[in-house]
């Protein structure tokens, strides 16, 4: 009992490489529902969901993020150098187009609590993704001004990250819990 969502937990991985088959609309509207079912602060759902299919818009998309991404690769150190360099990460985002389905999170600034609130439907819908057997990538472009221009986002959104959704083509394993070092009780200890 109680280990089903633990599962799919384990199972969910951020996938960067997608099969062009495509997703069906029961899936997508599963995974739709499942966005606006969290909590959010004052329960005012401070966020818009962009779905984008045609295959013109996701090219523009690549086109912008990668323009950003080229920029930011050419100037990345320390961390975040060592990490995209060992996860082999470049500027080129070629899941933006692979993916049949990209979906765009951008949160309403005027709401308080709009960025939690944004972040915790990310985490229903990588989920949800992953309970229909597809697969996804939580993208945070280095620059979102591309996006706001092309997807016409009002000046208090800002969009947060860009999630394809498509089947895998990679295989990867499930995730072993790390709990060293992250759990506490009673108090913080060093
Ligand atoms: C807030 C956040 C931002 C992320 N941004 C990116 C990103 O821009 N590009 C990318 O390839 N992966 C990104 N990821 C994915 C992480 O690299 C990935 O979750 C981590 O390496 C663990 O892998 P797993 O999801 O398979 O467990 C992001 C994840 C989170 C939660």
């Amino acid at each position: 009992m109680g280990t089903e969502l633990i599962d799919l937990m384990r199972r969910r991985r951020t996938v960067r490489k997608y099969l062009s088959k495509p997703v069906n609309e029961e899936s997508l509207n599963r995974i739709l529902e499942a966005a606006t079912l969290p909590p959010s602060g004052l329960d005012v759902l401070p966020y818009a969901f962009i779905v984008i299919t045609d295959e013109k818009a996701k090219q523009r998309i690549r086109t912008g993020a990668e323009t950003a991404e080229s920029e930011f690769h050419s100037s990345v150190k320390t961390e975040v150098k060592k990490f995209v360099d060992f996860k082999k990460i470049t500027w080129e985002k070629p899941f933006l187009t692979e993916a049949p389905v990209l979906l765009v999170i951008a949160g309403d600034t005027t709401n308080p609590y709009w960025l939690e609130s944004v972040w915790i439907a990310i985490s229903y819908i990588i989920l949800a993704i992953e309970n229909d057997g597809l697969a996804s990538l939580t993208y945070t472009p280095s620059d979102t001004g591309f996006l706001r221009e092309l997807l016409d986002i009002p000046p208090h959104f800002s969009p947060e990250a860009i999630l394809p959704i498509g089947y895998s083509a990679e295989n990867l394993p499930p995730k072993d819990t790390r709990p060293e070092g992250k759990i506490f009780y009673e108090r913080y200890k060093s």
